[in-house]
């Protein structure tokens, strides 16, 4: 079985699963107040997913992460993560998931068990009316008590903090030290434009670019060897003994070394970020047969873009949210 190259001769060997679009949250730069989700009887069943996740295996790829909406909100989410646990070994290297933590302090030791060492978890901010404000229905408690649920729980944690001008660029080196002291990676993620949300993205976007020369004046940032084969550049910080990620799609593009695609709930597939090319599996998956769900993966592949074309200038670049793709 051939293994996925696009028409840039880039290996896709990591895909994103999403699971649903719905979540616990409405964090400000990822959703309106009031979202329209995908009905259920539009997703992919549980089954579906790992059949997916088969085929991609086969073709090649060998890295999944779980993503959402909130993947935790999903029904049946701990049975999937088991039954994809078991590739671990058998042609897959790392099953992982992005998470808001609103869910982790129960979902944590079953997650562990069933195979996931890494997790990404969002958090931007540490102070509880900030929180509750980007979120608009958080409540920092519980989620730090997932995080720490987590890193009981033998998983390491990255924490995921979208910086944001006027949001919360001030608890930037906060969050650096809170993240060492902990143990966690932190990664910063410069806002993008996807979907239509009431506040004007351009007026909080923060250029990590930016932040990372202010860093400069303040630590010695050591590039880093690491790559977990996604979009962050990392950084040492050693005065601090933290490993710091800065995902930069607006002020240094990254996807010359693009390796992922990424499966929506509902079965598409699409092959970039900020593109809305894509193909459909649902009813592939339901009639099509083995040999058509191959030839729809390479139609995606043969097409994937070349990079994302975010501005922030004008408007969102694609109508979907992040949380229709799980980022
Ligand atoms: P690891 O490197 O495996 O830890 O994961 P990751 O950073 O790829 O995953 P995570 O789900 O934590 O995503 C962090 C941020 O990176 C989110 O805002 C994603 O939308 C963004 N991101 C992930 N993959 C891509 C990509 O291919 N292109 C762009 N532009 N952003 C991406
Ligand atoms: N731009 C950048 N990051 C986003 N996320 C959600 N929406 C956006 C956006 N528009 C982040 C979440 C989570 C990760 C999957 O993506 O905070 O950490
Ligand atoms: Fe790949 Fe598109 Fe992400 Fe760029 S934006 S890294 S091309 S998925």
């Amino acid at each position: 079985m051939t293994t996925l190259v696009d028409s840039f001769g880039r290996h896709i060997t990591y895909a994103r699963l999403s699971v649903t679009d719905r979540c616990d949250l409405r964090c400000r730069y990822c959703m309106a107040e009031t979202m329209t989700f995908v009905p259920r009887s539009d997703l992919l069943t549980l089954e579906e997913i790992v059949a997916v996740a088969d085929l991609l295996i086969r073709r090649g790829v060998r890295r999944l992460r779980l993503s959402g909406g909130e993947p935790l909100v999903r029904r049946g989410i701990l049975d999937l993560v088991h039954s994809l646990g078991k590739r671990i070994g058998h042609g897959l290297d790392e099953l992982t998931m992005t998470t808001n933590g609103t869910q982790l302090a129960k979902a944590a030791e079953p997650l562990a068990a069933a195979g996931i060492r890494r997790i990404n978890i969002s958090l931007d901010s540490l102070d509880r009316e900030r929180f509750a404000h980007i979120t608009r229905r958080g409540q920092l408690g519980p989620v730090l008590d997932g995080i720490a649920a987590a890193a009981g729980a033998g998983i390491k944690v990255k924490i995921n903090m979208v910086a944001l001008r006027g949001g919360n660029e001030d608890e930037i080196e906060p969050m650096m030290r809170w993240c060492a002291a902990a143990g966690h990676d932190l990664t910063l993620i410069e806002t993008m434009p996807l979907g239509e949300v009431a506040d004007d993205r351009r007026n909080h976007y923060l250029s990590l670019e930016g932040v990372r020369h202010t860093l400069e004046r303040r630590f010695t940032l050591v590039p880093s060897l690491v790559r977990t084969g996604g979009p962050a550049r990392y950084f040492d910080v050693p005065a601090l003994g933290l490993r710091l990620g800065l995902i930069t799609p607006l002020s240094n593009n990254f996807c010359s070394g693009c390796n992922r695609i990424r499966v929506a709930a509902t079965g598409t597939v699409y092959g970039c970020l900020g593109h809305d090319q894509k193909v459909e599996m649902r009813d592939l998956l339901r009639s099509g047969g083995p040999q058509a769900l191959d030839r729809a993966l390479d139609r995606l592949l043969a097409g994937k873009p070349e990079r994302h074309d975010f501005r922030l200038a004008d408007g969102p670049a694609v109508a979907r949210h992040m949380s229709a793709t799980g980022g």
